[in-house]
């Protein structure tokens, strides 16, 4: 959603706080603006658009001060606009926000009839009018913003300054993340440490219900019942902080290109490679005894769910059911005592997937986290933790969070079929071996990039396309499809092999490009009867597979795109480079921004 910084600073931080909101651009990007106090006095500078508009501004009329608060914006209430971009505030008071004020109409209509003019149409002014009220009755900021947070409804993290008060910064967490940064006589804040790492790598992280208080000195934190509370200060590891393209034109290709090595990071935190095992954690619960998993998330992490719930049922003989946040948390789906909840996210911080983790503790189930920061709110709240250890993602569309997330639930259900007695250890050490194999074969099915470029050419003209699979290659259409939609804006479908007769085929003309992702196993010859309905109607087909795949594949209006041949539980895993390859080439070939789509924002915190 949106970022927020602030920062107490020795000399002018408007600068600094540019380059944390650089570092937070991919949670929004539609408007950005930052405040600081000049001779102590509020001034403030918004831009619609991305955040280089607001650097043009800044060139014209810098700001000077040396406390600052800024924003880079993803709107919830009132469109991309100057006007809605934040700092909101008044001659008292400016204020940051990421989140939505539930009640903010109410609130709104109180103080409009108060006698107070709006100038925006967002949700947050109503914070600052509401805290400006409190400052005009003569309260101190301290007590303004005590007075005015237990009157918020939602999910939130704000971060105000103060006319007159150059020494002061205040944030409050509900629902929504907040770190503060400790520097040498200068003090930080930012929705996500990475935010702070030019400045520092000391970091506390406030829990919900927190709000700190923030002078040179340093914090002073309370919880929501006012009580001054201790947050642990952690030094954040350096590759934690590191926001860098490295040589590659976009973040997204960065991240598609370091999956050989994340993975096998992963990999390496999961598997023990003398014994040939698979050690996780120790887990909440005795998985021989587990009777029922239910695995709930969003978008990318939501498929790479539906890919494990194959492994978790074959592995583990386990019945799995697959469910969006959305839906899950909202369906009150019953859930017998001593089941397993499985969440996973990369941020760790998506409202959906953290409120059905809510619901399925009051359910009694153990919740098991697969998140990428462990410091997320996700990981905190759940009973065990299953770091994917992907590092910085910062592409707005997932790629080696996704395929680190499918490592790390590959490692689980192997987990779960050695408790369950389904696999032998003979069976174990086959898989893990395999596992081991998977960061050469993503070596391997990166060479297929410039092949994928060339083919590019041809669905960048296309309107529609079509991704079909079966088996665990099935979520994997539906990840195909999203990553081309998102980052393309081509309209995409992803559908079950099987399901193809019974609806989508009738889109399907000479116009219509049909990605098939299909290694040559057990249910190939199912797929080679698609293709050939496919092919009859006219449409054209790109077909992943493997040699065996590509020389029995009968028909010949089909483009290849070649894989090693490789067990089957490292497909969905290897067979996503390609995937996301096509998605990444279309869109730069489209033009579109490939790091920042349209209408996107990387972690969703609101529903
Ligand atoms: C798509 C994408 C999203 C996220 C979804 C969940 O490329 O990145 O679909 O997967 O918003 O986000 P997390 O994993 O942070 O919960």
């Amino acid at each position: 959603m949106c970022g927020i910084v602030g920062i107490l600073g020795k000399s002018a931080v408007a600068d600094k706080v540019v380059e944390s909101l650089r570092r937070l651009e991919y949670r929004g990007y539609d408007s950005a603006g930052i405040a600081t106090l000049e001779n102590g006095h509020l001034e403030i500078c918004r831009a619609e658009g991305k955040l280089r508009n607001l650097e043009t501004k800044l060139d014209k009329h810098p700001l000077k001060g040396h406390a600052g608060i800024g924003h880079t914006r993803w709107a919830t209430h009132g469109k991309p606009s100057e006007r809605n971009a934040h700092p909101h505030g008044t001659k008292r008071v400016a204020v940051v926000h990421n989140g939505i004020i539930e009640n903010f109409r109410e609130l709104k209509e109180e103080l409009k009839a108060a006698g107070v003019t709006f100038r925006s149409d967002t949700d947050t002014e109503v914070v600052a009018q509401l805290v400006d009220r409190e400052l005009l009755s003569g309260k101190e900021p301290v007590a303004a913003v005590a007075a005015v947070l237990p009157r918020l409804k939602g999910a939130f993290a704000l971060g105000f300054l103060f006319d007159g008060k150059t020494d002061l910064l205040i944030a409050a967490r509900r629902g929504s993340p907040l770190a503060i940064g400790y520097g040498n006589g200068e003090m930080f804040l930012g929705s996500d440490a990475i935010a702070l790492g030019p400045f520092t790598d000391r970091i506390a992280y406030l829990e919900e219900g927190d709000w700190a208080v923030l002078t040179r000195e340093g914090a002073e934190i309370r919880d929501e019942t006012g009580r001054i509370v201790e947050r642990a200060v952690q030094k954040v590891p350096a590759g934690a902080l590191l926001v860098d393209k490295g040589n590659h034109r976009h973040f997204m290709a960065k991240e598609i290109y370091e999956q050989p090595e994340v993975i096998s990071h992963t990999f390496g935190h999961y598997l023990d490679l003398d014994t040939e095992t698979v050690c996780l954690p120790e887990l909440p619960f005795d998985p021989k005894e587990v009777q029922h998993i239910s695995i709930t998330a969003c978008g990318t992490a939501l498929y790479a769910g539906a890919v494990a719930e194959y492994w978790l049922e074959r592995f583990g003989r386990v019945p799995v059911s697959t469910d969006i946040a959305s839906e899950f948390r909202y369906r009150e789906t019953p859930l017998a005592p001593g089941g397993v909840t499985i969440v996973i996210s990369q941020s760790g911080e998506t409202a959906d997937t953290l409120a059905s983790l809510r619901y399925a503790k009051e359910c009694g189930q153990k919740v098991v986290a697969v998140v990428n920061v462990p410091t997320s709110t996700i990981a905190r709240e759940a009973d065990v933790v299953l770091p994917i250890l992907a590092g910085p993602e910062i592409g707005v569309a997932s790629t080696k969070a996704f395929t680190c997330q499918l490592a790390t639930l590959a490692c689980l259900s192997v987990a779960f079929g050695r408790a369950k007695g389904v696999l032998s250890a003979d069976d174990e050490h086959k898989l893990v071996r395999a596992f081991m194999e998977v960061p050469r074969l993503m070596t391997e099915a990166l060479k297929l990039s410039p092949e994928i470029e060339v083919l590019a050419r041809t669905l960048a003209k296309a309107r529609d396309v079509l991704y079909l699979g079966r088996g665990t290659n099935y979520p994997l259409s539906l990840e195909g499809a999203l990553k081309l939609k998102e980052i393309s804006y081509i309209h995409a479908e992803g559908y079950a092999g099987g399901e193809l007769k019974h609806g989508p085929i009738a889109l399907i003309d000479e116009k219509m490009p049909v990605v098939v992702i299909a290694p040559h196993d057990r249910i190939f010859d199912k797929t080679v009867s698609n293709m050939e309905e496919v092919a009859a109607r006219g449409g054209k087909i790109i077909l992943v597979t493997d040699p065996k795949g590509a020389e029995a594949a009968p028909v010949n209006a089909v483009q290849k795109l070649i894989l090693p041949e490789m067990p089957a539980t490292v497909c969905p895993m290897v067979y996503s480079i390609p995937v996301q390859l096509i998605a990444y080439h279309t869109a730069v070939i489209m033009g579109t921004d490939v790091d920042q789509p349209r209408n996107l924002a990387k972690s969703v915190t609101v529903e």
